[in-house]
C-alpha cells in the first residue's frame, strides 16, 4: 500500500488529537502543517516530535500548503467561527479533507461547502467522532438488533479546570456572544442523537446557564437538551463543566425500551439488560476512546485510499449543528423550538 501524506491545517487542540491518531495509522505520515500564526509552529513541532513524527514542512501561506505535492489529504482543525474561508480553499483545491465540526459558522456556510464539494468532486468528511467510538458503535449494533429505543439519556460532565487547560481564557470558545462552549460541547452528541434515533428531530427544548468562573477566567455552563424525534424516540441530555475536578470527567448513555436497556457507563464499558445481563469491556487508549482514531482510520483507508464515500456527510454535520443552534435559541427564548 502506498504511503498517504497528510497535511494538517491548524495547530491547536484538535490538530494535536489528530496527529496522535495519525501516528498510529500504518502507511500514513503527517508531511506538513499550516497555521497562519507562526508562533504556534514551534510548539506543534515539539508536540509531534514527542509522538515520533517528523513533520517536514511548516506553512503560514495556505496556498503554498495546499500546493505541497506530498500532501494527499488534509485534516482541517480550525474553530467553527473561522473555518469557512479556509475549508473553501481546501475544497476548491480538490484534495480529500476531514473538516472538524461544526464545519462552518452557520448552516448556510456548511451548505455552501457541500455544494462546492459536489461541484468540485472533492471528498469531504466532517469529523463526527462519536459515530466511530467503539462504545457507541456497540450500542448502535444492539439497537439495530433489538429495535427502536423509546428514551435515550446522555450525560457529559467535564470539569472546568480541565477545559481551562485545553482552551485559554481568551480563546474563541469562551466568547459568550457566540453561545460560549455550547456549540462545540454539544454538537457531537447532537450528531450521536440523530444517528442512534435514525430519525430527524421534530421538537427541541433546552435550558442553559452560563456563568463567569472568576478563578479560572472562563465560562461555566450547565445545559439540558431534550429532543423529540419524528419516529417517537425521545433524547434527553445534560452537559456541564460545573463539576469538581475530584469527580473527574464523566460520560454516560442509557438507551431504554420495554424490551431492553443498554448503557455505556464509560467509553470502555457497555452493558445490555434483556432477560439476562451482558457486558463488554473495551480496551482503549486515548485517541480511541472518543472515536478519533477509528474516524481517522476510516478517512485514510476508505475515503482517501479507496475513494469510498465517507460514513458521515456534510449534510449530517449541518443537521447536527442546526440542533446545537436550536438549543441556544430555545434556551434564550425559554420555549420549545419546532424543527
Ligand atoms: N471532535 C472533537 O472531539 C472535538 C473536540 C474539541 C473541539 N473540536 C472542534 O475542533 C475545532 C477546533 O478546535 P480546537 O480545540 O482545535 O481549537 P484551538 O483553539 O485549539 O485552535 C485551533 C487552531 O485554529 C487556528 N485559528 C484560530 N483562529 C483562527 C483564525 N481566525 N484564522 C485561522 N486560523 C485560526 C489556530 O491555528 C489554532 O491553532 C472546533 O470547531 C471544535 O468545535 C472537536
Amino acid at each position: 500500500m502506498r504511503e498517504i501524506g497528510v497535511g494538517i491545517a491548524g495547530m491547536g487542540f484538535m490538530a494535536r488529537m489528530h496527529s496522535r491518531a495519525l501516528s498510529r495509522i500504518p502507511n500514513t505520515r503527517v508531511v506538513a502543517a499550516w497555521s497562519k500564526f507562526p508562533h504556534e509552529h514551534e510548539r506543534f513541532r515539539e508536540f509531534t516530535r514527542k509522538l515520533g513524527l517528523e513533520v517536514s514542512r511548516y506553512y503560514v501561506d495556505l496556498n503554498q500548503f495546499l500546493e505541497d505535492p506530498e500532501i494527499d489529504a488534509v485534516i482541517c482543525a480550525i474553530p467553527w467561527k473561522f473555518i469557512y474561508p479556509i475549508a473553501r480553499e481546501i475544497i476548491q483545491n480538490g484534495k480529500p479533507v476531514l473538516l472538524e465540526c461544526p464545519p462552518g459558522a452557520t448552516p448556510a456556510e456548511i451548505d455552501k461547502l457541500n455544494r462546492l464539494a459536489r461541484a468540485r468532486g472533492a471528498p469531504v468528511m466532517p469529523g463526527h467522532c462519536y459515530r466511530f467510538a467503539p462504545c457507541f458503535r456497540k450500542v448502535k449494533e444492539l439497537i439495530s438488533k433489538l429495535g427502536r429505543p423509546e428514551l435515550v439519556s446522555f450525560r457529559e460532565l467535564v470539569p472546568a479546570a480541565s477545559l481551562a487547560r485545553q482552551w485559554a481564557p481568551d480563546s474563541w470558545i469562551w466568547k459568550k456572544e457566540h453561545g460560549g462552549p455550547l456549540p462545540t460541547m454539544t454538537v457531537f452528541a447532537m450528531d450521536l442523537a440523530r444517528w442512534l434515533a435514525e430519525s430527524e428531530a421534530s421538537t427541541l427544548y433546552a435550558s442553559l446557564s452560563l456563568s463567569r468562573l472568576k478563578s479560572l477566567r472562563i465560562l461555566g455552563y450547565a445545559t439540558t437538551i431534550t429532543i423529540r424525534f419524528k419516529n417517537g424516540t425521545v433524547w434527553n441530555s445534560e452537559f456541564t463543566n460545573l463539576v469538581n475536578e475530584a469527580r473527574g470527567s464523566l460520560m454516560n448513555l442509557e438507551v431504554m425500551s420495554e424490551r431492553y436497556v443498554t448503557r455505556v457507563t464509560s467509553p470502555e464499558h457497555v452493558e445490555l439488560f434483556t432477560e439476562k445481563k451482558r457486558e463488554w469491556m473495551l480496551e482503549l487508549e486515548r485517541p480511541e476512546r472518543w472515536g478519533h482514531q477509528d474516524q481517522d482510520l476510516h478517512f485514510i483507508n476508505d475515503v482517501v485510499s479507496k475513494g469510498k464515500p465517507p460514513a458521515v456527510t456534510l449534510k449530517d454535520a449541518e443537521k447536527a449543528f442546526r440542533l446545537s443552534l436550536a438549543a441556544l435559541r430555545s434556551a434564550r427564548q425559554n420555549r420549545p423550538v419546532r424543527l
